[in-house]
């Protein structure tokens, strides 16, 4: 039996609204779920003076619930300021498309993190995080276990792929178990990257292999 979509949700899915990469992004983040093991990467040029969501594009490599949920939440987000775009819950977005499946709940959480993990982004890069804490090795690893690792769905933590962590003088550096032929190497790096490069006090970051 077919899942029951609303005519919103097979709207959405089928002429996805803001979809695709963004040249020169204020801010970017890539959400995996633990649930499936899908992923989407969400974009943000903010207006500088006003803090106004000018543009907003995503990526998913999930399903037709989170690709319906990111379109209408990124068209939710245009034009607000990163302040209002935070009050974007997963029940709003559900609201919004008439309701999705209780077991589809998951893929429009996905894509409200990404929304919201790209607003902190942009928060932390751009000097707008309020009484900012150093940079710390927990810190790290708890940015972490947002990266997915393709291969089995889980967080890199989690899948005992992070040999160790250290923070010295804005560099942070991350020891990998992975090897650098690995299949998803690179993937993973560009990842790590995107996740810990933001933070306020980071200057750096490096990622190493195993072999
Ligand atoms: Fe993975 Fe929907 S099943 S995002």
């Amino acid at each position: 039996m077919p899942i029951p979509y609303s005519n919103k949700v097979i709207d959405h899915f089928l002429k996805p609204h803001n979809a695709g990469s963004m040249k020169d992004p204020d801010a970017v983040a890539t959400e995996g779920s633990p649930a499936c093991g899908d992923m989407v990467k969400l974009y943000l040029k903010v207006n500088p003076e006003t803090k106004v969501i000018d543009d907003i594009k995503f990526e998913s490599y999930g399903c037709a619930s989170n690709i319906a949920t990111a379109s209408i939440i990124t068209d939710i987000a245009k034009g607000k300021t990163i302040e209002e775009a935070k009050k974007v819950t997963w029940k709003s977005a559900d609201k919004e498309l008439g309701g999705l499946p209780p077991v589809k709940v998951h893929c429009a959480v996905l894509a409200v993190d990404s929304l919201h993990a790209a607003i902190d982004n942009y928060e932390q890069s751009h000097g707008l995080v309020k009484d900012p804490k150093p940079t710390t090795k927990e810190i790290v690893i708890s940015r972490l276990k947002h990266v997915i690792n393709p291969l089995t769905g889980f967080n890199i933590v989690k899948a005992n792929m992070i040999d160790d962590v250290k923070v010295e003088n804005g560099t942070v550096t991350v020891y990998t178990k992975l090897a650098s032929d690995h299949q998803f190497a690179a993937n993973i790096k560009e990842e790590i990257i995107e996740r810990i490069e933001p933070l306020w006090d980071v200057k750096k970051v490096e990622v190493k292999f195993d072999g």
